[in-house]
């Protein structure tokens, strides 16, 4: 390279382009700073020569392949835990750092999982060169609640989420829309018990029970003593974000019918004693947090206002009628941006910038 010549822009794989959080990468690819060169995008077989829009252009979408990862310099997968497992490390094989989506590597002790806003030293941190995305939910709400732990020391957290269908993927967004057109209208449904098992069917696509005119106290896989996937990544990733491996935390997840937009309700207990109106000027100056607290008004965080916008949306702001050291609040996020991509997408814009220094 001559004297003086700019190091040339990194090149992109996104992996699982054509899913729900690949959609929206695309997007997200669209409208933030333009800092790749080349972006590929990979999925299954399934999908290969689909042509898809980003920056403007048409990309044909290629069939995963060990090959798709030559000369890639960073490669995000959005694909399912399984396709993670065993395609990040041959991207890592093939020279590109991967950023994981998936729940494949997050509590690898290995594998740093970032926050950005929070912990963005620790994408250096990368023996294996993966770097982990965390679980949609856990990052709606970590992003709010980390500017109170630095404030006044977090150490013990009550959750309740209110999970989207698209958290599920394509196929969760898919089944609420149908459901909701076999509802629609009939206003007998909900009055009696069963009839609105009998108006949906069988048709739960990957829900445990109809998801129209009901909520489900459940997400994720079966784990010990009754708990969910769900509710243990909330905990654990809480902890290994935080840097707090402690950390008291219990979740109970519930999937309602909402198509985007992971909401939870968060009661957390700290070292000393809070304040809820210095509690909303932490929160008013940290980064990725909206407050909307204002209830008099009808303000409050909720998904039909937070979806396909970046930041978490908190409101709700109380401090504990029984406990002067806890705070009660709500919090509402796009479980697709910062849920899912728009924390990959800024990963890996930390890593861009390690290869161009730009
Ligand atoms: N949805 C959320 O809110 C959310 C949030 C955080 C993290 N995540 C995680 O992000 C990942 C993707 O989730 P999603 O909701 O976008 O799922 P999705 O809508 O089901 O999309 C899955 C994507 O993976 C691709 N894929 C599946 N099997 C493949 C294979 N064998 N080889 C190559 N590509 C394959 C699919 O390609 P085809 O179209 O060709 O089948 C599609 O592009 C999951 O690990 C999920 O847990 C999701």
């Amino acid at each position: 390279m001559t004297a003086g010549a700019r190091t040339p822009l990194p090149t992109l794989a996104v992996v699982g382009a054509t899913g729900a959080v690949g959609t929206v990468m695309c997007d997200l690819l669209s409208s933030r700073k333009n800092v790749w060169g080349e972006i590929r995008l990979i999925a299954s077989s399934r999908s290969a020569g689909r042509t898809l829009s980003v920056r403007g252009g048409q990309v044909t979408v290629q069939a995963l392949a060990p090959e798709v990862f030559d000369g890639v310099d960073v490669a995000m997968f959005d694909v399912p835990d399984e396709v993670s497992a065993e395609w990040a490390p041959i991207a890592v094989a093939r020279g590109a750092v991967a950023v994981d989506n998936s729940g494949a590597f997050r509590m690898d002790p290995d594998v740093p999982l970032v926050v950005p806003e929070i912990n963005p030293e620790q994408v250096r941190n990368r023996p294996k060169g993966i770097v982990a995305n965390a679980n949609c939910t856990t990052l709606a709400m970590i992003v709010a609640v980390a500017p109170l732990h630095r404030e006044y020391g977090l150490r013990e957290l009550v959750l309740a989420s209110y999970q989207a269908v698209s958290g599920a993927g394509q196929i969760g967004v898919d089944t609420l829309h149908d459901q909701l057109a076999k509802v629609a209208g009939d206003r007998t449904l909900g009055s009696r018990p069963g009839n609105v098992r009998q108006a949906i069917g069988d048709e739960s696509g990957p829900f445990p029970a109809p998801l129209a005119l009901n909520v489900v106290p459940w997400a994720g896989s079966l784990k010990d003593a009754g708990w969910s996937s769900e509710e243990l990544k909330m905990r654990n990733e809480s902890r290994k974000i935080l840097g707090l491996p402690d950390l008291k935390v219990s979740a109970t997840c519930v999937r309602v019918p909402v198509v985007t937009g992971h909401s939870i309700a968060v009661h957390a207990v700290f070292g000393s004693e809070v304040d809820a109106e210095s509690a909303r000027e932490a929160l008013r100056n940290a980064p990725g947090v909206i407050l909307v607290d204002d209830p008099a008004a009808g303000e409050f965080p909720m998904p039909i206002d937070a979806v396909g916008t970046d930041p978490s949306w908190v409101g709700r702001i109380r401090r504990s009628l029984d406990d002067p050291r806890a705070l009660d609040l709500f919090v509402t996020g796009d479980n697709l941006r910062k849920g899912a991509a728009l924390n990959t997408a800024q990963i890996a814009e930390l890593l861009a910038v390690e290869f161009t220094g730009r």
